[in-house]
């Protein structure tokens, strides 16, 4: 089914099941812990040996030598593998770096060999008698240095200009110039990148924590040389990915390999200490902004620059994406500058791009705001557009951005904000409230799902879209359940196989808006088999209630199956409405904050988001997904920050012990608001995303919080109590 011409009324619109707060279906296998994640597939792979991943100990060079003998002799190894012993390999579209490094050396940590024994214990242990000789090269690892170096990207980013911004820069009377920065971030998810991995013959499965099944089993087959259809993914629950596990990643390919060498099925998780460096990071970030208005705050020039690094071959964190599309204004330009470190991949994080572009640009629009004494709501209301700053004949599908931040500002309260910093005292705490706008562009991926009717009138929804935690098993079963009239305990969602057809995966706030569209396509066609198999009108008949009705004559669903299931399957792919209408969800995030006087410790009190992100397909799952960003966002705020040695080239703190993220307790009071939207630009479900807005400007809001509380304008990321001093 294509997409060309905007959503009209079709079964979703019933909102029987769809649009209700809903448990997730997969919740209780969860909290039992009878769902297998990738390293407990030991029903599926039985017997399997442990495989221990070596990461290389320099960022950057070549290894002289790797002596594996005494490794092989120990109790227990089945298996050594290294570049060497496993010849050559190819390249994943979607990797920088190479999965298996050696000789040459391209990051710290990135797997050199792979040690495969009978028990766990074994393999570790015979991995510390690897002896490696390495030719240490200097490498460079400080993007402030580095800045100089960097280069206009060469994949399709390039610059942009509207207007004459420069000179409106210089002759605006009211002018921002500043910088900021953010740290390299880990996506720092519960459940490590694991994957268990069987050949039979020349075919592999590999049972792997991958948000994007298809892309996965891709690279894989690229990466081993053999034809796609030799590798079989499964993927069906994941602890958490937020970007990190979108591409195959060292553990999967060394699986992999291991099990070939070693004959048997082998399992390999990464180890704690070796995932922050071995796999992907959000880069850091150098930004400046420039904004320019009249007294009155009307935007006359916008200029946003960013700097960011990675390896050669890598890409830029596409920080000015935001600064495009969310503030009007005739003179504007943005830049990104890419410059070549030897520190490990960058990567997508949850919301590339615009969560630490939002970061920059929602402290620059606060203090704008100060500059002018206007209330940066005010500020913000007034320089909103309705299209799209740089192509004024494209409008937005929808933008409610006001009314998100006029919401926002009656049920947080905000005429409570003191207007001068460091007002309001609540005992030894300075307090504070801070506001940012919330962006994030909708993407739409084409997305297949196979939908089966039984005898029993039971329906089963296959797709290889995963979920990683954020409800697609639940969405997907409402969606099948709204199209073929039924409840939700009547319908079974099976994902995260290669074996069934390929949807959109987790990615970019794509996922629950594609995949289930994908379902609604495939539904759409299986109503159509059924009708004509029950003699009725396809275009006429009702699905409601378990019946297919029409007229007076009403025939139970499971009727269609008594001679035999019925199967249909659909895709959903998408014509250039989206060029057409700039499609964007739209947020505002409202913090309040106490600061410790004497030590500068920072609190967050309370928080609130409003999001207009088209028809919200479960609200409670949405809402879970906006807290755990907003959670997600604090720690961007005050507390994640990747340290970079800068003489050996690695991340210290390589644990989640050293690297900071905060916990929901630390936030005392969360609430989340979903403006009643729907986007008929967007699907048939009329649906967007809404998982990564959540992160969108939090981080800002908080500084500008921290700002309202203590009259300190912190540009450096995170605001750690002692740039607070
Ligand atoms: Mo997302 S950062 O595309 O998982």
């Amino acid at each position: 089914m294509k997409f060309t011409t905007p959503a009209t009324t079709n079964p979703i619109d019933q909102l029987k099941v769809v649009g209700r707060p809903t448990d997730r279906i997969d919740g209780p296998l969860k909290t039992t812990g009878t769902a297998p994640y990738a390293y407990e597939q030991n029903k599926a792979a039985p017997h399997a040996a442990y495989g221990h991943v070596v990461g290389a100990a320099i960022a950057k060079g070549r290894i002289a030598s790797i002596d594996t003998s005494a490794a092989r002799r120990a109790p227990g190894v089945l298996a050594v593998v290294t570049a060497e012993s496993v010849g050559k390999l190819g390249k994943g579209k979607m990797n920088t770096a190479k999965l298996l490094g050696g000789p040459d050396i391209e990051h710290y940590h990135q797997a050199i060999a792979l040690v495969v024994a009978e028990t766990f214990e074994q393999a570790r242990s015979a991995a510390q008698l690897l002896d490696v000789k390495y030719v240490e090269q200097k490498g460079v690892f400080d993007l402030a240095k580095a800045k100089s170096t960097a280069t206009k990207p060469k994949d399709g980013k390039p610059d942009s200009k509207t207007g004459n911004f420069a000179g409106a820069f210089a002759n605006a009377p009211v002018r921002l110039d500043a910088t900021y920065t953010t740290p390299d971030q880990s996506h720092a998810m519960m459940e490590p990148h694991a994957s268990i991995a069987a050949w039979e013959g020349d075919k592999v499965t590999v049972w792997t924590a991958n948000q994007m099944v298809d892309w996965g089993r891709g690279d894989l087959a690229r990466t081993l040389g053999i034809a796609k259809d030799k590798v079989r993914i499964v993927s069906p629950y994941i602890g958490g990915g937020f970007g990190g596990k979108l591409f195959v990643r060292a553990e999967a390919l060394l699986a992999a390999l291991g099990a070939r060498a070693a004959q048997r099925p082998v399992k390999v998780a990464l180890a704690r200490p070796l995932m922050i460096n071995n796999t992907t990071h959000r880069p850091a970030t150098i930004q400046r902004l420039r904004i320019g208005a009249t007294r009155d705050g009307k935007i006359t020039a916008i200029g946003h620059e960013s700097w960011s690094g990675d390896l050669k071959g890598g890409q830029p964190e596409t920080a000015v994406m935001q600064t495009r599309l969310l503030y009007a204004g005739p003179n504007r330009m943005t830049v990104m500058r890419l410059a070549v470190l030897d520190l490990p991949e960058g990567n997508a994080m949850r919301a590339p791009g615009e969560a630490p572009g939002l970061m920059a640009l929602e402290i620059a629009m606060d203090e704008m705001a100060d500059k002018l004494k206007m209330d940066p709501i005010v500020f913000r209301i007034l320089n909103d557009t309705k299209v799209d700053p740089e192509k004024p004949g494209r409008p937005f599908s929808q933008r409610r951005l006001i009314d998100c931040l006029r919401t926002g500002a009656v049920e947080f309260g905000w005429k409570e904000r003191p207007t001068q910093p460091g007002m309001r005292r609540d005992g030894r705490w300075l307090v504070g409230m801070g506001v940012a706008a919330a962006f994030r562009n909708n993407l739409v991926m084409q997305s297949a799902a196979r939908v089966r009717l039984d005898g029993n009138g039971v329906i089963t929804v296959e797709t290889d879209m995963t979920d990683i935690g954020t409800g697609s098993y639940t969405i997907i079963a409402q969606t099948a359940a709204e199209m073929l009239g039924v409840t939700l305990n009547k319908v079974v969602v099976r994902l995260g196989d290669s074996d069934f057809p390929v949807s959109a995966g987790s990615g970019g706030q794509w996922g629950g808006n594609s995949s289930t569209a994908g379902v609604y396509a495939a539904c759409v066609r299986l109503r159509q088999t059924i009708a004509a198999k029950l003699g009725f009108d396809e275009k006429e008949a009702r699905f409601s209630d378990g019946q297919v009705s029409q007229g007076d004559r009403s025939v139970p669903l499971a009727a269609a199956a008594f001679h035999g299931d019925i199967v249909a399957e659909d895709h959903m792919e998408y014509g250039d409405l989206d060029k057409k209408f700039q499609q964007s969800t739209f947020g505002a995030h409202f913090v309040e904050v106490g600061v410790d006087g004497d030590t500068g410790e920072v609190r967050v009190r309370r928080m609130l988001a409003v999001c207009a992100a088209g028809r919200i397909l479960n609200p409670k799952a949405a809402r879970s997904q906006v807290i755990g960003a907003m959670t997600m966002g604090v720690g961007a705020a005050l507390m994640e920050e990747l340290v970079v040695d800068q003489r050996r080239g690695f991340f210290v703190n390589h644990d989640l012990a050293s690297y900071e993220v905060p916990v929901h307790a630390d936030i005392p009071h969360q609430d989340v608001i979903f403006l009643d939207e729907t986007d008929p630009m967007s699907s048939p479900m009329k649906a967007k995303g809404v998982g990564e807005l959540g992160i969108c400007g939090v981080a800002a809001a908080v500084a500008n919080a921290v700002y309202n509380a203590t009259g300190v304008r912190v540009r450096d990321y995170p605001v750690t109590l002692d740039k607070l001093l």
